[in-house]
């Protein structure tokens, strides 16, 4: 009789471990969550205009603005208006490089979601 009882439970056990690791892999994948908070303009932006002038090569001082130089990045940015702190998605610095109508250069996936990423987070100077 108890040998009969074990294998139901058995699988029981085995179905509650499947769902919850399942569980976690959702949660783990879900995106714009965890890494929120720790975008800095500084250490994660500037590098995306700046390293091997990715974005510069055009946007520099005194050429297509904005300006993306480390030193006029920030400023320029806020001041042509191009951060949309009360609809994210809608700031052309997050949606302008990811369209048509910008084919000189696109962000990767994952410089895409660090821009939205520090739009969510108010768009800081940090
Ligand atoms: C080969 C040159 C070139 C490169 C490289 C380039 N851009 Fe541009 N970008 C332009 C030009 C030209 C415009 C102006 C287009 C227009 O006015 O319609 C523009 C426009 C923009 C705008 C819209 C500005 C506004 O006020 O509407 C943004 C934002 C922008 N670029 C961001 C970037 C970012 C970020 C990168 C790097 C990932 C980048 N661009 C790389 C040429 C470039």
């Amino acid at each position: 009789m108890k040998k009969i009882l074990i294998v139901p439970v058995l699988i029981g056990l085995g179905l509650l471990l499947l769902l919850t690791s399942c569980e976690y892999e959702f949660i783990d994948s879900e995106p714009e969550s965890s890494d929120t908070a720790n975008v800095s303009f500084k250490t994660d932006i500037l590098p995306i205009f700046n390293t091997n002038d990715n974005c510069t090569s055009c946007h520099k001082t005194g050429f297509t603005p904005p300006d993306l130089t480390e030193s006029n990045a920030y400023n320029s940015i806020i001041s042509t208006g191009l951060v949309d702190l009360a609809t994210p998605k809608n700031s052309k610095i997050y949606k302008v490089p990811g369209s048509s109508d910008h084919a000189w250069k696109s962000y990767t996936q994952s410089q895409s979601s660090k821009v939205l990423n520090w739009i969510n987070q108010g768009a800081p100077d940090n």
